[in-house]
């Protein structure tokens, strides 16, 4: 009678076809646990004649064994299986998702291309400045009040964090014969409180020409260039005269709105024309600081924030949206 259940049990495991996960843990159940018909066999051993009991034991033990190495086989089997799924490097993928450029970052790269075509070559500086790049060596005068137009944070009595790329003008000057045909785009800070119109930091792109003969012509016909492939339009410019310690003469260059085309609108202040960059003939007194022949040589130069850039072109009213990391915001450029 037992002999017929074991026999029973033991031709079932000799086919038994484990397919699902399903099947496996209805394995278990069937043949595993302690209810199940397998392991209520133990408890007939004691009924079994003493001189057969060793050898039904034997075979009661050795079915157990049969199981559960079926079950571990299989186990292992879904295991591997599942991990070779997952890791299949020959399916086709499910496409993932690109990030997607800053927009500071998109403006700056097309500044760059556009100067690169007309010759321009791309420099960088330090962000932690001296006094002399940053102030000195470009005609600020010390305790002049013109290096009140820009608040500075000092790191140390001699050291400061760069408050534009001007500085960068100095070290090309100063490791580099001209002709000089540089752009230098990078970060500058400035210590003012930060609100809609103003942040600690910025960015902004600066460039210099200096050569045999370098007039205000060039720099206008440079700059209207300049301003045709950023925007697109026909644009008009318009120079207002101005004041930099640097730039001799010195100006404020103006394009007519891009938005309402001259007509007013609440980029333009409903003047018809909006501020893009600083600029001049490099003042020969600079040129002479850095050793360059003021009688041989002239220069100009100019320098353009790349937020005020930005925020014209995608109509951005808030300076602080550049910084804040906002996925809403910067995935609008993917
Ligand atoms: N450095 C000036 C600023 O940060 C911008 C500027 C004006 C740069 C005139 C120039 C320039 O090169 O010629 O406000």
């Amino acid at each position: 009678m037992l002999e017929d259940k074991i026999n029973k049990i033991k031709s079932e495991l000799d086919v038994i076809n484990i397919k699902t996960y399903e099947d496996l843990e209805l394995f278990k159940l069937n043949y595993l646990t302690k209810k199940s018909e397998l392991s209520l066999l133990f408890n007939f051993i004691k009924e079994v004649s003493p001189e057969l009991r060793k050898e039904i034991g034997f075979k009661i033990n050795n079915l157990k064994n049969i199981a559960e190495s079926i079950f571990e086989t299989n186990k292992l089997l879904f295991e591997v299986n599942q991990t070779f799924s997952l890791n299949d490097s020959t399916l086709p993928s499910n496409g993932f998702n690109n990030g997607s450029k800053h927009p500071l970052s998109i403006i700056q790269n097309q500044i760059i291309e556009i100067f690169q075509k007309l010759g321009f070559s791309l420099s960088d500086g330090p962000e932690i400045e001296d006094d002399w790049h940053n102030f000195s060596a470009l005609n600020f005068p010390e305790n002049h009040p013109a290096r009140d137009m820009q608040d500075t944070f000092f790191i140390s009595e001699e050291h400061a964090l760069r408050t534009h790329t001007s500085s960068v003008q100095v070290r090309i000057m100063e490791s580099e014969k001209p002709p000089l045909r540089y752009i230098m785009p990078g970060r500058v800070y400035r210590n003012e409180a930060v609100s809609a119109r103003a942040n600690c930091f910025f960015h902004q792109v600066e460039g210099i020409y200096i050569d045999k003969n370098v007039s205000f012509a060039d720099l206008k016909l440079v700059l209207f260039e300049f301003t045709k492939q950023m925007f697109n339009k026909d644009v008009k410019l318009r120079f207002r005269p101005s004041y930099f310690p640097f730039t001799e003469p010195s100006a404020e260059m103006d394009i007519t709105c891009f938005i309402c085309s001259g007509s007013g609108c609440n980029i333009c202040k409903h003047s018809g024309w909006v501020e893009i960059m600083g600029c001049g003939m490099i003042d020969p007194s600079v040129l002479e600081n850095n050793n360059i022949d003021s009688n041989k040589y002239s220069g100009y130069a100019f320098g353009m924030g790349i937020e005020r850039i930005a925020m014209l072109k995608y109509q951005i009213n808030d300076l602080r949206l550049f910084f804040d990391n906002d996925l809403r915001m910067l995935k609008q450029f993917s």
